[in-house]
C-alpha cells in the first residue's frame, strides 16, 4: 500500500489530504503537525477550519485510511510520498524584509526528513514557495542523504477557501513539476497516479520544476490583478456616475475576458495574493527586472488604496470624525464561507477606524472574538507563523467589542460597514436596524451585497463601492 504523509495540517494540507484519502481507498494518508491543538481538533468533531463539505469527507475516512498525528517523524519515515505544506511567512527582518518568503519552517521540515528517512522518498512542495525553492530543498536533502534517494516535485495547490472541497473534487488542472531525468519522470508518474484516481488525465499538467513553481505565483498574481483592475475602475465609477457592476458585466461578456472574478470590493485578502505578489516582486528585483517588479507592486498599491478610500469615505461622511461613535462591522473573514481572517481587508479598515477613535462592534458568523482581537493587535505579516509561535494572550483592543448577533452589533451604531459578503447580510431586517440607530444612519457596503435603493427608501445614507454616489457623499473627499 502506498503511504502518503503531509507535513502541515493547515488550510491546504488538511482538506487536500482528506480528499486524496476519500478518492484513493488504496492509499494510507497521514497528516502530521507540530501543533498539538490543531491535530486534536482534526481528530475531534470540531475541525480546526470551517470549510463547506469538509466535515463529511473527514468523517468518512478518518481512522480508516486518513490519520491526523503529532508523531511527525514516524509518519515521515514510513511514507513513500511526503507533501510539505508548512508556513512560508513574509520576512520581516534582514535581507528581503517585507517581500521575500521566510523559508525557516520549510528548511527545518527538510532537515527533519533527511534525519529520519531510511527509504527513498518523493518530496512534494505543496505550500506556495518562491521559484527555485525546490533546488534549495534538493540540496539540503542530497547533502544529508545517507544513501537515500530523494526526488523533489512541485505540486502547487489551486483550491480557494470556501469552495475547497468542490475545487479538489473537480480541479481546473493539477500541476506537477519535476526534474527532466528518468528518476524525475518516474516520480511525476507516481504522483500523477494518485490524482488519476479521480482527475481526468488531460487535466493533469506535467512541467519542469521551475514552471510549476512560477505558475502558482503567476496564477495568483493574475487573479489579484483582475480585482485591482476592477477596484481601480470602481473609484472612477464613483467620480463619473457609472455603476461598477454594470461595467463589470459589460466587460465580462467579452469571452476573451470572461465574467468571473470581476466583483469590486473593499479589497482582496487571504493568505496568498499579497504574499505571492510580494514574492514575485522580490524575484523580479533579484533578477534586475525592476519594471516588471513595479508593474506587480502596483496591484498591491491599488488594493491598499481601496481599503484607505473606504475608511476615508466613512470618516468624511460622518462630519470628518468617528471619535467615540459606535460603528458596526458586519463580517470580518476575508471572504464568505470561511472563518479565515488572514490578510482580511477588515483588519486594515478596522485599524483605520480605530485610528480615528471609533468604537467598533464586530459581528462575523464564523470568526471568534479571540481571533479578531489577535488580528487587531498583531503586527503586519506576524499571522503566518505556527500557532505556538504567536503571542499567547494578545492584548485586547478596548474600543472593540465582538458580538454573536448582528442586530446587537447594529444597535445604537451611527454606521454599518459590510466587509464580508455573507449571504445573511442580504436579507437582514434593515428597517428594524434603522429604527435602532441614531440619525443620520449610514450604510457603507464594501461588498455590494445590499440594494442601495431599498435602503435609501428606508432612510439610510448609503455608500456602495463603485456605485453612483448618494448626494450626501458627492462633495466629500475620499481619495
Ligand atoms: C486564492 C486563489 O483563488 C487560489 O487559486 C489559490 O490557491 C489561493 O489564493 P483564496 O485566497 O482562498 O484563493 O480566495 P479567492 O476566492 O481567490 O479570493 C481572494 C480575495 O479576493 C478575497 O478577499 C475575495 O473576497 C476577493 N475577491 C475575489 C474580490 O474582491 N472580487 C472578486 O471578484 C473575487
Ligand atoms: P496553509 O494555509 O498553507 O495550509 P497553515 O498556516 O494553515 O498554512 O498551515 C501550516 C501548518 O504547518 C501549521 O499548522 C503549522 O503548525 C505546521 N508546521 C509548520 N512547521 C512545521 C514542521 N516543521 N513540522 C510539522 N508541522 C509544521
Amino acid at each position: 500500500m502506498v503511504k502518503i504523509c503531509c507535513i502541515g495540517a493547515g488550510y491546504v494540507g488538511g482538506p487536500t489530504m482528506a480528499v486524496i484519502a476519500l478518492k484513493c481507498p488504496d492509499i494510507e494518508v497521514a497528516v502530521v503537525d507540530i501543533s498539538v491543538s490543531r491535530i486534536t481538533a482534526w481528530n475531534s468533531d470540531q475541525l480546526p477550519i470551517y470549510e463547506p463539505g469538509l466535515e463529511d469527507v473527514v468523517k468518512s475516512c478518518r481512522g480508516k485510511n486518513l490519520f491526523f498525528s503529532t508523531d511527525v517523524e514516524k509518519h515521515v519515515s514510513e511514507a513513500d510520498i511526503i507533501f510539505v505544506s508548512v508556513n512560508t511567512p513574509t520576512k520581516t527582518r534582514g535581507l528581503g524584509a517585507g517581500k521575500a518568503a521566510d523559508l525557516t519552517y520549510w528548511e527545518s521540515a527538510a532537515r527533519m526528513i533527511a534525519d529520519v528517512s531510511k527509504s527513498d522518498k518523493i518530496v512534494v512542495e505543496k505550500s506556495t514557495v518562491p521559484v527555485k525553492t525546490a533546488e534549495a530543498i534538493e540540496k539540503i536533502l542530497t547533502h544529508n542523504s545517507k544513501g537515500v534517494n530523494y526526488q523533489i516535485l512541485s505540486n502547487p495547490e489551486f483550491l480557494a477557501e470556501g469552495t475547497a472541497i468542490e475545487d479538489l473534487f473537480a480541479p481546473d488542472r493539477v500541476l506537477i513539476g519535476g526534474r527532466e531525468t528518468p528518476d524525475g519522470q518516474r516520480a511525476i508518474k507516481a504522483l500523477k497516479d494518485v490524482y488519476a484516481h479521480w482527475v481526468p488525465e488531460e487535466r493533469i499538467l506535467c512541467t519542469n520544476l521551475w514552471s510549476a513553481e512560477l505558475s502558482k505565483l503567476a496564477a495568483n498574481a493574475f487573479l489579484a490583478q483582475r480585482i485591482s483592475s476592477v477596484n481601480a475602475m470602481s473609484a472612477l465609477c464613483e467620480s463619473t456616475g457609472a455603476d461598477v457592476a454594470q461595467v463589470s458585466h459589460a466587460v465580462g461578456k467579452d469571452t476573451r475576458i470572461g465574467h468571473k472574478f470581476l466583483n469590486s470590493s473593499v479589497g482582496f485578502g487571504g493568505s496568498c495574493f499579497q504574499k505571492d505578489i510580494l514574492n514575485l516582486v522580490y524575484i523580479c528585483e533579484c533578477n534586475g527586472l525592476l519594471e516588471v517588479a513595479n508593474y506587480w507592486k502596483q496591484v498591491i498599491k491599488v488594493n491598499d488604496y481601496q481599503k484607505n478610500r473606504f475608511v476615508n469615505r466613512i470618516v468624511s461622511s460622518m462630519f470628518n470624525t468617528v471619535s467615540g461613535k459606535k460603528i458596526a462591522i458586519l463580517g470580518f473573514a476575508f471572504k464568505k464561507d470561511t472563518g479565515d481572517t488572514r490578510e482580511t481587508p477588515a483588519i486594515d479598515v478596522c485599524k483605520g477606524l480605530l485610528g480615528d477613535k471609533a468604537n467598533l462592534s464586530i459581528y462575523d458568523p464564523q470568526v471568534t472574538e479571540e481571533q479578531i482581537q489577535r488580528d487587531l493587535s498583531m503586527n503586519k505579516f506576524d499571522w503566518d507563523h505556527p500557532v505556538h509561535l504567536q503571542p499567547m494572550s494578545p492584548s485586547s483592543v478596548k474600543q472593540v467589542s465582538v458580538v454573536w448577533d448582528v442586530y446587537e452589533a447594529a444597535k445604537g451604531a451611527h454606521g454599518l460597514c459590510i466587509l464580508t459578503e455573507w449571504d445573511e447580510f442580504k436579507n437582514l431586517d434593515y428597517k428594524q436596524i434603522y429604527d435602532n440607530m441614531p440619525k443620520p444612519a449610514f450604510v457603507f457596503d464594501g461588498r455590494n451585497v445590499v440594494d442601495p435603493h431599498k435602503l435609501r427608501e428606508i432612510g439610510f445614507i448609503v455608500y456602495s463601492i463603485g456605485k453612483p454616489l448618494d448626494s450626501w457623499l458627492k462633495d466629500m473627499p475620499a481619495v
